[in-house]
């Protein structure tokens, strides 16, 4: 933070003390910078009126980060980690790309809008609602398997696995090639974080998950050529073949965005909301009796701990931001993370509350036309895995402590390891299912009627 901020006040991406819990540091930054420049160059802006501002505007704020001042990037030893990272300055982390080619999500209209529309298809309420029974049964199938063994890792086994199964179903990718995604998506999530917090080898290793990607897919979109389906794959290549509306190079960086955000962050939403359930029983029993308040724990959830935390934005021109002027071509982040708890719009922010009125009112999904387009998918798979988890939680206890990912704009935990608690294993003892007394009794030979 420059001018006379306290040191322990700057927000440092790399602090893993700060990143178990980065809401009192948001908190105190809020109320006295809630907007300033960052000693990394970048700005931060952290009260939820001016983020929804830029998240609003895309006028004067572009999501393509080749407006900002210097993209010119240098090696530094990197202490947190050893090694080096790469620092860009003015520039908060550079998007995948292929080539020149940019994922819509880094682009800004006309071109952002023109691929956006045509995937947008594929993500409308009633598309989504056409997958919720298919949901569904992954959800119980994973969790019954996950639940099954002594000790699990409800993010490996269940938070990880729903979303990828779905995005993999939708977008075409075949069951046996499932496996394989799995194994790359950590690599391919590191590609939405900033170079400077990896290590060269992580980077390296991310550079490496991405062209696998990328060359995978594009064998996948040769053979579907072939042979179109109703996928959302096949439904890009027709607009390719037909309309000359997107190229080759854009067909597979939607793919791949798709690919990316529509798992890491959903998993991220499940963990989270799996902690939150874990620390507050009786909102998780409320839950698990009345599936009606999924939709708003999913919502308080995604505000109280929100699995993407930053969206990044460049100035078009100069403008004037609670009280500073950011020149045009300066990086800006706005931090929905801490602007979801600002209590000018949350009451008693810091309180999770499944039954919280405005909790919608988040930015979590972001806002304006960059809106996550995986928004109502992601909404159902995680009421579907959330109803699903507060219905075991009574019966289950954390393992092992949670260590959150080292990651500034994708917050989760590592792992989430669970067995079966004390309370089942000393309910389970005296608990007779209505088939153990029935078989007892026909045992016995006892002709008293089963209650
Ligand atoms: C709880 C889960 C999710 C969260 C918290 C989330 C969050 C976000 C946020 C904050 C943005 C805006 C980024 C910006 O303004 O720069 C965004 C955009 C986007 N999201 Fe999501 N997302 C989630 C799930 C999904 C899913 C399931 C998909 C796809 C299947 C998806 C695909 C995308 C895409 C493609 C964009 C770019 C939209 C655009 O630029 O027009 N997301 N998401």
């Amino acid at each position: 933070v420059t001018g006379n901020s306290h040191k322990s006040d700057r927000i440092d991406f790399c602090d893993l003390e700060s990143r178990r819990d980065p809401y009192p540091l948001y908190a105190r930054l809020r109320t006295n910078a809630p907007v300033h420049r960052s000693s990394l160059g970048f700005w931060l802006v952290l009260d939820y009126r001016n983020c929804a501002a830029i998240l609003k505007d895309s006028k004067r704020w572009s999501a393509d980060s080749r407006n900002a001042l210097s993209a010119e990037c240098f090696e530094e030893p990197s202490p947190a980690f050893g090694g080096n990272a790469l620092v860009c300055p003015h520039l908060f982390w550079a998007p995948p790309r292929l080539g020149d080619v940019r994922p819509f999500m880094f682009l800004d209209d006309p071109d952002h809008r023109r691929i956006r529309s045509l995937g947008a298809q594929a993500f409308t309420r009633s598309a989504v609602r056409s997958y919720e029974a298919r949901i569904e049964e992954l959800a119980a199938e994973l969790l019954d398997r996950a639940l099954g063994k002594h000790e699990a890792d409800l993010i490996a086994e269940f938070a990880y696995r729903l979303p990828m199964t779905v995005i993999c179903e939708l977008l075409g990718v075949p069951l046996r090639d499932q496996a394989a995604f799995r194994r790359l998506s950590r690599r391919l999530g590191h590609t939405l974080t900033p170079d400077y917090l990896l290590t060269a080898r992580e980077r390296e290793a991310s550079r490496e998950a991405l062209i696998v990607v990328v060359k995978y897919l594009m064998k996948l979109a040769a053979e579907r050529k072939q042979q179109l389906g109703d996928d959302l794959l096949s439904a890009l290549l027709i607009a390719e073949e037909s309309g000359q509306q997107l190229s080759p190079e854009e067909v597979i960086a939607t793919v791949m965005i798709l690919l990316i955000a529509g798992h890491e962050t959903t998993v991220n939403a499940i963990a989270n909301g799996t902690l939150a359930l874990l620390a507050h029983p009786a909102q998780a029993r409320a839950l698990a009796r009345d599936r009606s308040l999924a939709r708003g724990a999913v919502d308080e959830v995604l505000r109280f701990d929100a699995p993407v935390q930053v969206a990044a934005r460049t100035a078009f021109e100069d403008v004037e931001v609670g009280g500073h002027t950011i020149a045009a071509g300066e990086h800006v982040l706005a931090m929905m993370a801490a602007a979801n708890r600002d209590p000018d719009v949350f009451e008693d922010p810091d309180r999770f509350d499944v039954r919280r009125e405005n909790a919608s009112r988040h930015l979590a999904f972001g806002s304006g036309v960059h809106t996550c387009i995986g928004a109502q998918l992601a909404r159902t798979e995680a009421e579907i895995a959330l109803h699903a988890i507060a219905r075991h939680l009574d019966t289950l206890e954390l393992a092992a402590p949670v260590e959150y990912r080292r990651d500034a704009v994708l917050r989760g935990p590592e792992a989430l390891l669970v067995r079966p608690g004390v309370r089942s294993r000393r309910v389970r003892k005296p608990t007779r299912t209505v088939a153990v007394r029935h078989a007892e009794r026909e045992l016995s030979g006892s002709k008293e009627p089963s209650r």
